[in-house]
């Protein structure tokens, strides 16, 4: 069984993730940027792909790699702002995993916090006002420093756990 990570990141929340997954798949798995695919990427019988979560759905050049996988196996996993059990985290995921072609057979999705960059935080305090949903508010401010501690330790033993099961699940398919 040959597999690969591939990950999108901007500022390394997913590309954690993406090394614990890595890390507990057979020692030599490659890891790499959705910058860096590799050209024979269709002959891996496994992909796992992770992006970042954007307005909703997948991260643009995590896109551009999704729709060009048509390997047996692809597992996908993301990281995002908000809460990981939200209804939003479950949709993002979805939506990001619709990039896929037709008939791709989802594996297995991971989905967890990531720290929101600090300068997107002032834009969109600077942008909406008090009481809009992306305004400056207690509840905001909470949401924003409890994604600042993650990925953290639980999060990247949960990550790898996930490699863990979708391997197990794909040897006894
Ligand atoms: C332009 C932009 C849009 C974002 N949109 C969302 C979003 O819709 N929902 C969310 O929960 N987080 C959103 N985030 C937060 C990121 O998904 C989150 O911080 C992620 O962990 C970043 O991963 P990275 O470090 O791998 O780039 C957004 C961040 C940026 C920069």
């Amino acid at each position: 069984m040959k597999s690969i990570v591939l990950y999108s990141t901007r500022t390394g929340n997913t590309k954690k993730v993406a090394e614990a997954i890595a890390s507990a798949l057979p020692a030599g798995t490659p890891c790499v940027s959705v910058k860096e695919v590799p050209a024979d990427i269709a002959s891996y019988d496994c992909v796992f792909i992770g992006f970042w979560v954007d307005r909703g759905s997948a991260d643009k050049d995590s896109q551009e790699t999704m729709k060009q996988l048509h390997n047996k196996h692809v597992a996908v996993f993301a990281t995002l702002g908000a809460d990981p059990k939200s209804p939003h985290a479950a949709e993002s995921l979805d939506k990001g995993a619709a990039f896929l072609p037709e008939g791709v057979q989802v594996a297995g999705k991971f989905i967890c916090q990531g720290a929101v960059d600090p300068k997107l935080i002032e834009m969109m305090y600077k942008q909406f006002p008090a009481g809009h949903p992306h305004g400056k508010s207690p509840e905001r401010d909470a949401l924003h420093a409890e994604a600042a501690k993650h990925p953290d330790a639980a999060d990247l033993e949960q990550a790898k756990q996930f490699a863990a099961n979708v391997m197990a699940a794909i040897a006894n398919a």
